[in-house]
């Protein structure tokens, strides 16, 4: 894959496609602001080395689904106002994508200067893959750089038929990614335990099934281990469980068991009546009998106890997926200890790699992103990386 370290950039214009996709909250003035910048500052290096080498720096980005349509709560605006001041640098912000004042804008754009596009998304060609569009787009550079591995499971236009048109490279961002990932399945040091949880076994189940023969066990959170859970025969009451995968997790227990692999479950869960985490809120045993609507959601103490004692063991640790439902307090707290026993077994030794936004913001907004080996900025496209499906953003820039 050729890097955007292997050319000459000076006086050229560079088509940076990013992946600034990150949470907004609300502001008391109207406006919105960044809820968790990580995903912004992962592609500071590449942007910064653009500027360093004298290149004349266009940002692409899509923001939300906004279905192809201008939604004004998905307007890249706050996004690329927290980009420039992370970059210490003015970003002219068109907030369009093909108009006069995009032409203008990059007429005037000097060498080491930054400008950046609207939500691609507000365009229904992006999501089409539309080559018209594409072509368009590359009207307005010389050279094209894909640093948005986030997005790179999607054939987008400014992500895949985008590199018909222009010279194409891998940002930093997209190498580092694609290097950490690859190790997992290349060469993980032993024990190498792959953490899966979450709301949706369906995601996780390919993953699972093609890293099985690289690790040495697979623990379980979320619904995916209430799955697993009822697979096996327990009943855990009105939990939600993915009732029509029931066969399949029965054949993966299966097959970990015939390949001697580790399937480590919860030994209880935290339950309550309520979603919201108020009334009634009780740690009970695999195995208790739920009363009527109670359901389980998150892991108990004694399960993060086990956990704890495997994951001080392990030298590769992959992790995706909150143990419980972590947006509601309290039922965030097996999540938090988890990542804090990851943290613990990154200074032991571990190399410990993180994916997907709900867990690796958790991760960042309890201060311990620099305790880990690596959060991916990449959810989907981890996993569907991981899972050995072709990415077409990453497969076009091997063409
Ligand atoms: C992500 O947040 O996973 C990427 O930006 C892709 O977004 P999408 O799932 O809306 O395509």
């Amino acid at each position: 894959m050729k890097s955007v370290r292997d050319i000459n950039v000076e006086g050229k214009k560079v088509l940076v496609r990013v992946d600034l996709n990150v949470p907004l909250k609300d502001t008391e003035m109207g406006n919105k602001e960044v809820v968790n910048d990580s995903r912004i500052r992962a592609v500071l290096p590449t942007i910064k080395y653009l500027i360093e080498k004298k290149a004349k720096v266009i940002i692409l980005s899509h923001l939300g689904r906004p279905d192809g349509k201008v939604v004004k709560e998905y307007a890249l605006d706050p996004v690329i106002l927290r980009l420039q001041e992370l970059l210490g640098t003015v970003i002219t912000h068109c907030g369009e994508c093909d108009s006069k004042v995009v032409k203008e804008a990059l007429n005037n754009l000097k060498e080491g200067e930054v400008l950046s596009l609207g939500n691609l998304r507000f365009h229904s060609e992006e999501e089409k893959n539309d080559q018209e569009f594409a072509k368009k787009l590359a009207s307005l550079g010389d050279i094209y750089v894909n640093d948005a591995f986030a997005v790179s499971h999607r054939a987008h236009a400014s992500v895949e038929a985008i590199t018909h048109f222009l010279p194409s490279y891998a940002g930093f961002l997209m190498e580092k990614e694609l290097n950490t990932l690859s190790s997992l399945i290349k060469n993980p040091v032993h024990p190498f335990v792959l953490i899966m949880g979450g709301a949706k076994a369906a995601d996780k189940i390919p993953v699972i099934m093609r890293l099985e023969n690289q690790v040495d066990g697979v623990m379980l959170g979320g619904v995916v281990a209430d799955t697993f859970l009822a697979a096996n025969g327990e009943d855990l009451g009105s939990s939600k469980i993915e009732k029509d995968r029931l066969d399949e997790v029965r054949a993966i227990c299966n097959k970990l068991k015939s390949d001697g692999k580790e399937l480590y479950l919860p030994s209880d869960l935290v339950v309550s009546p309520n979603l919201d985490g108020t009334g009634e809120i009780i740690t009970m045993a695999v195995g208790d009998k739920y009363e009527a609507g109670w359901k389980a959601l998150d892991i108990g103490q004694s399960t993060v106890d086990k956990y704890r004692d495997i994951l001080l063991k392990a030298r590769t640790i992959f992790w995706n997926g909150n143990m419980g439902m972590s947006e509601v307090s309290p039922f965030d707290e097996g999540t938090r200890k988890l990542a804090g026993i990851l943290a613990e077994a990154t200074d032991a030794g571990a190399k410990t790699v993180i994916c997907g936004g709900d867990t690796t913001g958790l991760v960042d907004n309890m201060g311990l992103s620099d305790k880990m080996t690596y959060l991916s900025t990449g959810g989907g496209a981890a996993l569907e990386f991981l899972a050995g499906l072709e990415l077409p953003g990453v497969k076009a820039l091997e063409a």
